[in-house]
């Protein structure tokens, strides 16, 4: 998604602007701009591609300047194009990032075309500009502005803008969208992610929907709540450090992201379980009482964050005795669910500031669930401040597009849940899943150490188009995630079915140019998955599959197998998961894809 880096320093910004949307790139994008108050004018220089066409642009011709704001733009009204991308001026008096989507901006683009203003772009944005040209012209300051116009503005919006008239201020405004501001020494800084400002703070205040910011010269900070009063919103300092925010060695952030899982699934346990129990206080004080009443469980996602929610629900059914429905954030908030007594709303997501669940969540808050649970990466995010309760994954910044370590850490968290609900509604402790929670670092530790084994199986793939994933029981899901990975990153066409339905129709697929892959951790449905297999090596179809090392599947010419070492069956999809993410990785290294920034896609989806 569109990413906003902005900032009011007593030095030179156009280097701060620069690495903050590099820093921003993992967000996903097709072109970038920036503005700069630059020799008593603003000066703005575009680029389609990469910010290092922008950073090609600069060099030729730089932008120095003591305030500016820069934008990385991902299209959705409007192709690609230099004169799509932001900031987007009016008369070079105004100038204006933003985020999100205006679903009125057609109705004000044509009353502003009536009043004779001319539009240079096919954007939603361009109206902001020119609405607030209309209100500088009547002498409102940038801020009495901007507070004006966003009353008119329906939908999402992040924005950061200047003008003219106000050499040393930036004024930034929040609604649906994210947006953060930076608190340097005596300067000041906005950005849609923390990240994109940690080499110049690492002081972070979070705006509230319906924020409006105003910074100046020395780092004066003045924020409006969406009444219209000043408000104080508390400084969060930023606990990851800069270095989450680099490759290290590593070729690619995912494949460092994929290498970090037993280190962040090891911190997503922290303090979290004692020597014989779950501490079900991790999920907050009214945790208990509020487990204790529930007996149902809606769990609502997107993507990857949604696979999570399918392997939750075999796992919150078999050990806590809950029922649970899954289900799509865009599905579920354009439905009339019916909500049984004593539901808990449970919304999944890494960045906590997905449209879809974000909109879910403050639906299901008009509903008669019993209380709301986050579980999400990011702590000061719209998702964790509007839920009753929430519990970070501690995953840490992910800054490859596709999810990997933020999938693994949810269903820690996940499994924490089911384990919590089991204990309070049913006096149950599983001590032997608390037990192997403990192992689970070192055992994904050594499936991690096949990686050169999964790389070979990788050259398979190189220049197949299409590919199968299999799982049954909660390793459904596994398939699942396996084939989004692949797609992905690899643009492979892959698809996952329960091995159990493949007789149903899409047998009719396999031939011997379809890889079909299949885990087959050593559980009750193992005899079952067995025959299935024997279903596609009789039409000819060539397997792959992750097998538990006691399972006994015999390496012939038409299946490759790769031993996992054992581990508990509760939490087999949890290990099952790190080779598929291996394998689709390496495919796309293979095919030369963008490993982190694969087409099309963004990270943090704040548009619907
Ligand atoms: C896929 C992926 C996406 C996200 C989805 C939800 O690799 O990362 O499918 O899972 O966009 O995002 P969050 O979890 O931030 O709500």
């Amino acid at each position: 998604m569109c990413g906003i880096v902005a900032a009011v320093a007593q030095r030179n910004v156009q280097e701060i602007l620069l690495e903050g949307l590099k820093r921003l790139e993992y967000r996903g994008y097709d072109s970038a701009g920036m503005t700069v108050f630059n020799d008593g004018v603003l000066t703005r220089h575009r680029a389609l591609g990469k910010v290092a066409a922008l950073t090609a642009q600069l060099d030729k011709a730089a932008l120095p300047g003591f305030s500016g704001i820069a934008h990385t733009r991902w299209a959705t009204h409007g192709k690609p194009s230099e004169a799509n991308a932001h900031p987007h001026h009016s008369s070079d008096q105004v100038a204006v990032v933003h985020n999100g989507i205006i679903e009125n901006y057609e109705a004000i683009k044509e009353s502003l075309q009536r009043s004779g203003y001319a539009f240079s772009s096919e954007t939603d944005t361009e109206v902001i500009a020119h609405l607030l040209s209309e209100k500088l012209a009547d002498g409102l300051s940038l801020f009495d502005a901007t507070q004006q116009i966003v009353n008119g503005l329906g939908g999402a919006y992040a924005l950061g803008v200047m003008c003219a008239q106000e050499p040393g201020v930036v004024v930034g405004a929040r609604q649906g969208s994210p947006l953060v501001v930076g608190v340097g020494i005596n300067e000041a800084f906005l950005a849609s992610d923390p990240l994109a400002l940690l080499p110049v703070t690492d002081r972070f205040i979070y705006l509230e929907e319906g924020d409006l910011v105003e910074l100046r010269e020395q780092g004066a900070i003045r924020i409006v709540d969406r009444h219209g009063n000043d408000v104080e919103r508390p400084i969060h300092t930023f606990e990851h450090g800069d270095g989450a925010a680099s490759k290290g060695d590593y070729r690619h952030y995912m494949l460092k992201e994929i290498f970090e899982q037993p280190t962040v699934i090891e911190a997503a346990l922290e303090g979290r379980l004692s020597a014989q129990s779950v501490l079900i206080e991790s999920f907050g004080p009214d945790a208990l009482a509020l487990f204790q009443r529930t007996r149902h469980m809606h769990i609502i996602a997107c993507g990857t964050s949604y696979h999570a929610g399918l392997v939750a629900r075999y796992w919150l059914e078999r050990y806590a005795g809950v029922p649970v429905q899954v289900e799509v954030a865009s599905e579920y908030r354009y439905r009339h669910p019916v909500v049984p007594e004593g539901t808990l709303f449970v919304t999944l997501s890494q960045s906590g500031e997905t449209a879809d669940t974000l909109a879910a969540l403050r639906f299901a808050k008009t509903l008669n669930y019993v209380g709301s649970l986050a579980i999400c990466n990011v702590p000061g995010s719209s998702l964790v401040r509007e839920s009753d309760m929430s519990l970070m994954t501690r995953a840490g910044p992910e800054i490859g597009v596709a999810s990997t370590k933020a999938f693994t850490t949810q269903l820690v968290a996940l499994m924490l849940l089911t384990l919590s609900v089991s204990k309070a509604k049913n006096q149950v402790e599983y001590l032997d899943i608390i037990a192997a929670l403990r192992t689970l670092p070192e055992v994904c530790q050594r499936v991690l150490a096949l990686d050169s084994q999964i790389e070979i199986l990788s050259q398979a793939f190189a220049e197949k188009h299409h590919a199968l994933f299999l799982g049954r029981g909660a390793h459904y899901p596994i398939a699942l995630e396996g084939a989004l990975k692949l797609k992905e990153i690899s643009y492979i066409h892959a698809e996952a079915y329960p091995a159990g339905e493949l007789k149903h129709g899409p047998l009719a697929l396999v031939d011997s140019e379809m890889p079909v892959i299949s885990v087959a951790p050593n559980d009750d449905l193992l005899e079952k998955l067995k025959s299935n297999l024997q279903e596609v090596r009789a039409r000819g179809g060539k397997l792959f599959v992750f097998a538990d090392e006691s399972v006994g599947i015999d390496v012939q010419e038409d299946i490759r197998v790769l031993t996992l070492p054992h581990v508990h069956e509760a939490l087999a999809p949890l290990l099952y998961t790190l080779p598929l993410q291996l394998l689709s990785y390496h495919v796309a290294v293979l095919k030369g894809t963008d490993v982190d920034q694969p087409r099309n896609l963004a990270k943090s989806v704040t548009v619907e």
